[in-house]
């Protein structure tokens, strides 16, 4: 947690720590305007013991924020969210647009599931975001954000020098690996190489070679334990370096969000050479103030009891990639959207051919076990016990209104099935949650 780390308190109160005694875990409330003057006053010298491997990579973070935040202007509400700031930014001077005024790109239309047939394999409970709760924070704060404005999770100098450099903390992991799977198999001996603690990503996935645009499917929200487990969707265009995609999900990620899964998207218009999570960098541009990128949920899925999850989609519509999100009820968010330029005149800007829904996991050194995928439990146990994703199709043009195609999934598993596995029911068979899968299982040390 930010508020109980030693670095948080070292880096933003170095001065105070010498005066008074270290006491209380209870957390301080840091304005925005207070955080970013501690920013610009910053030097490595007070950083050298974070992870951050040397001076220049510290002064690139430290630039990079500063960057990030040149042109937001007053923040006038903040909140803390399980230990995490999130700071209200006027919608139409978010990093993302750099200046530019919001696009007045008509907001996509969202792609309908095509027809079920039967029943559902069981019941599920969509969560809501924390935002929308009517909830406070432990200073009074409403944790939500005023219309006009978007919840930006704010890029402290302790989240970035938990890795060594700026790369790193863009990257999908700590390694720069953590690819598209299918796409890049032929990559992992490379990948594997990178860094001298670099561990391999092991998937559990189901993957269709199809041109698409976008797509969709229900991702059941659980808690893992490890240092990476993820459970998302990729549509992915292009090849070698020119590999470009649009990813979202949920992770637990402890080193770059939280021990709990949170809320994520992911883009790389490179072959993974850039690109970043969320807000980090200058790409997505926000229109919703409903949903908190890279926070953590107020519910999650228990044990034989209520499976909570949400509907995930993206479209390309015009030249943007769509975010849509949803929880209780039938009105799906437009969330945002990747501007075509994001993908550089790419692949990406004209259509994918490649999607892939499933676990991804790994660890950072070989001291680690192998994180959960899922739940934790193999796909065989099945509904309330292992993890799922369901409701799994694409959207198959670039269209003004549209149904979308049932995926028909290839499954893989990388690592060993004594850690996880994937158990893909394809659309005929798959009743009223059309095409899904159950995945997942305990990890362990030999995977
Ligand atoms: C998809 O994109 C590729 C490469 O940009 C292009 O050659 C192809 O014609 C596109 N497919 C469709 C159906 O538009
Ligand atoms: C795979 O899932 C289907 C549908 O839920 C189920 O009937 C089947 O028993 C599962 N197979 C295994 C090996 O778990």
């Amino acid at each position: 947690m930010l508020t109980n780390s030693p670095i948080f308190f070292l880096g933003l109160f170095a001065l105070a720590l010498q005066a008074i005694p270290r006491v209380a875990s209870a957390p301080v409330q840091v304005p925005f305007g207070q955080f970013l003057a501690t920013v610009r006053a910053a030097n490595f010298q007070q950083w050298r013991h974070s992870a951050v491997d040397s001076e220049a990579s510290f002064n690139q973070m430290k630039a990079h924020v500063l960057d990030i935040y040149s042109g937001v202007g007053t923040v006038k509400h903040s909140f803390l969210h399980d230990g995490r700031y999130a700071d209200c930014i006027d919608i139409h001077r978010q990093p993302s647009l750099a200046g530019r005024p919001l696009a007045t790109a008509p907001i996509a239309p969202l792609n309908q599931p095509p027809a079920t047939s039967g029943g559902p394999t069981g019941p599920t409970a969509p969560i809501d975001s924390p935002l929308t709760q009517n909830l406070k924070d432990p200073f009074g704060n409403d944790i939500s954000c005023p219309d006009g404005t978007i919840p930006f999770a704010r890029l402290t100098l302790e989240r970035l020098t938990a890795f060594p450099t700026l790369a790193g903390f863009f990257a999908k992991s700590t390694t720069g690996a953590g690819r598209a799977p299918h796409a890049t198999r032929e990559l992992e001996g490379e990948l594997e190489g990178r860094g001298p603690a670099a561990q391999p990503h092991l998937y559990a996935y189901g993957f269709q070679q199809v041109t698409n645009y976008g797509g969709h499917s229900w991702l059941n929200l659980w808690n893992p334990i490890g240092d990476f487990s993820l459970s998302q969707q990729w549509y992915v265009g292009g090849s070698g370096a020119n590999l470009q995609t649009a990813e979202g999900g949920w992770v637990v990620y402890p080193q770059h969000f939280s021990t709990k899964a949170v809320l994520f998207i992911f883009f790389t218009p490179d072959d993974y050479t850039t690109g970043c999570y969320n807000l980090e960098c200058k790409a997505f541009v926000q229109i919703s103030n409903k949903w908190f990128l890279g926070g953590t949920f107020d519910q999650y899925s228990v044990t034989g009891d209520g499976q909570r999850g949400f509907d995930l989609q993206w479209k390309l519509f015009g030249v943007n990639w769509w975010l849509f999100l949803r929880g209780p009820g039938a009105t799906y968010d437009a969330v945002g959207y990747y501007p075509g330029s994001v993908y550089k005149g790419g692949q990406l800007t004209r259509n994918a051919s490649l999607i892939e829904y499933g676990g991804e996991v790994t660890r950072f050194t070989t001291a680690d076990v192998w994180p959960q995928m899922g739940s934790g439990m193999f796909p065989s146990k099945g509904y309330s016990q292992a993890a799922f994703q369901n409701t799994i199709y694409y959207n198959p043009r670039n269209e003004d209104d549209g149904v979308g195609v049932w995926s028909f999934l290839t499954k893989v598993v990388v690592g060993s099935t004594n850690c996880w596995d994937i158990n893909i029911t394809e659309s005929a068979q798959g009743g009223g949650w059309g095409t899904f899968f159950f995945y997942g299982g305990p990890g362990g040390n030999t995977c």
